[in-house]
């Protein structure tokens, strides 16, 4: 299994950049004249998505990239900002949709995961290609492992809510997913031994 996950393991910025571009295109999704149930649909596959890209860069690509880096500005406040959209997260949870201030409360954990993700994605990404270019490849097969082992649990709820959240057509988009690493892995692993 560990060689399979190896092989079809994107690199680890790579596989951030991939996360971004999933939650933020989430965001994208949620429109506010919506009905409830699609946009507490797309708000829990956007909260759930946050929480394990968060969980896998504070476990593994911080702490590589930590090792290595000499200017650790943008660094220091990544947990931080994380804990923030945590908190933000727990306060869309314990909101209804219907609530007035649940649009404007979506609206602000967009603007804390934008301004987190282009600090990322300008400062700690090309940090981690420079810094850690020969470890890219094992780092992200770390990253698949961890991601599958704690989104695998909410395998169907993550797939209700994207059949609710994205109906049709764009589920295609939706394998793009959290649980694209997952399904691709599996069906790697079931060619192999059938
Ligand atoms: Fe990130
Ligand atoms: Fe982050």
């Amino acid at each position: 299994m560990n060689e399979i996950v190896s092989k079809l393991s994107p690199g680890a910025t790579k596989l951030i950049r991939m996360d971004h571009t999933h939650v933020l295109s989430n965001f994208h999704r949620y429109e506010m004249d919506a009905p409830s149930d699609k946009k507490r649909a797309i708000v829990n596959v956007i909260c759930l998505g946050l929480e394990v890209h968060a969980q896998i860069e504070e476990e593994i690509f911080y702490p590589a990239l930590e090792e290595v880096s000499t200017d650790d500005e943008v660094l220091a406040k990544s947990k931080p900002e994380h804990d923030e959209m945590r908190r933000l997260i727990g306060e869309l949870r314990s909101m209804e949709p219907a609530d007035e201030a649940y649009d404007s409360k979506v609206l602000e954990l967009m603007r804390d995961v934008m301004h987190h993700v282009a600090d990322e994605e300008t400062v700690l990404l090309p940090a981690a290609e420079l810094l850690l270019k020969d470890r890219l490849s094992e780092l992200g097969a770390q990253m698949t492992k961890r991601r599958m082992e704690l989104a695998g649990p909410h395998a169907a709820e993550i797939a209700l809510n994207q059949a609710r959240a994205m109906p049709g057509a764009t589920m295609l988009v939706a394998a793009g997913g959290l649980l694209a690493g997952g399904y691709l892995l599996k069906q790697a692993f079931s060619h192999r031994h059938h």
